[in-house]
């Protein structure tokens, strides 16, 4: 322990030193989450990078997110401590993929999950995160959509719009270990308890919950007075902020099969290393940033 608060004092003090700001994914270990600036949700956090006056980003998340934060802050460093801290999601798809689907659909409006690559962002109409699909797809003219890269989250905005909507095969291999039959034992286990789960889920699962969130609406649904026992059906690092921020209530993860690995790359040695190294830095190149933050801003503008 004793180490920790050392290792804790050295990353604040260099933090202070570089004028950095430290953001971290719901997701991220507990003690990533207690050293943060910030702890957020996708949507959350790259609003809290595009307003920084910090010079340097340490983000502690996946390469999708590193990357939005270069897209908004090309001026900034953006330090991703752990470079392998990639996302199964995002690597379902390619630009050239989407390119080669996009002619099949010619009239379809592209609409492009952040879980992404930059270059896939730029191919794209516009962008959403889980805290806003819906509301994305909605603002749209087209009545035609062609969503990526993620089916399930894809197939809830269906459920929510009159809208035709194209899906794309990928999936979050963490949220699909989570079974239908996890949420019916738990809730015979705790009657009382309201069932949250991520869009990211499956279908069978999102049919079984009382709410369906994103992380950063999970953590505002748990500060609700008539909230006591929530089952958690997401990855299971959101259960140290919710239990931190609201003593004397009862978090359940639904599943501790729901563990993103790359998630818990990020450690408090990786980050130290990072910010005393300045690497590895995360700079998505101009002509693709340029695209890319056309549709991440088209999503600003409508939340
Ligand atoms: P949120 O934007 O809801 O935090 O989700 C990000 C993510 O990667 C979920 O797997
Ligand atoms: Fe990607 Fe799934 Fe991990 Fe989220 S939980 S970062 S979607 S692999």
């Amino acid at each position: 322990m004793r180490v920790d608060a050392e290792l804790i004092d050295k990353i604040l003090s260099l933090k202070r030193e570089r004028n950095a700001v430290i953001l971290a994914h719901n997701y991220q270990l507990g003690e990533i989450q207690d050293i943060a600036d910030f702890v957020g949700d996708s949507l959350e956090l790259s609003q809290d990078a595009a307003r920084t006056e910090a010079e340097v980003i340490v983000f502690c998340g996946v390469l999708f997110m590193a990357e939005t934060a270069s897209i908004l802050c090309p001026n900034k460093v953006v330090l991703l401590p752990d470079i392998n801290a990639g996302c199964d999601m995002a690597d379902m798809i390619t630009a050239e993929g989407l390119r080669e689907r996009k002619r099949e659909l010619p009239g379809a409006a592209v609409v492009c999950y952040v879980n992404s690559p930059a270059e896939v962002k730029a191919e794209s109409d516009v962008c959403c995160t889980s805290a806003n699909a819906v509301k994305v797809v909605e603002s749209l003219d087209a009545d035609e959509i062609l969503f990526v890269p993620d089916q399930y989250l894809g197939h809830y905005v269906s459920t929510k719009t009159s809208k035709k909507i194209n899906l794309w095969p990928g999936f979050c291999p963490s949220h699909a270990r989570i079974k239908p039959q996890d949420i019916t034992e738990l809730r015979q286990e705790y009657p009382q308890a309201k069932v949250v789960v991520h869009p990211e889920c499956r279908p069978e699962v999102i049919a079984l919950a009382d709410e369906v969130l994103s992380t950063g609406g999970m953590c505002r649904y748990a500060r609700r007075d008539d909230v006591t026992q929530v089952i958690v059906g997401t990855e299971i690092g959101i259960i140290h902020r919710l239990r931190k921020e609201n003593p004397g209530k009862k978090f359940i993860p639904v599943s501790e099969q729901a563990i993103c690995p790359t998630m818990k790359l990020i450690t408090l040695e990786s980050v130290l290393r990072s910010l005393r190294e300045m690497t590895p830095e995360v700079k998505v190149p101009e002509d693709i940033r340029l695209r890319a933050k056309a549709s991440v801003d088209r999503m600003l503008e409508i939340v």
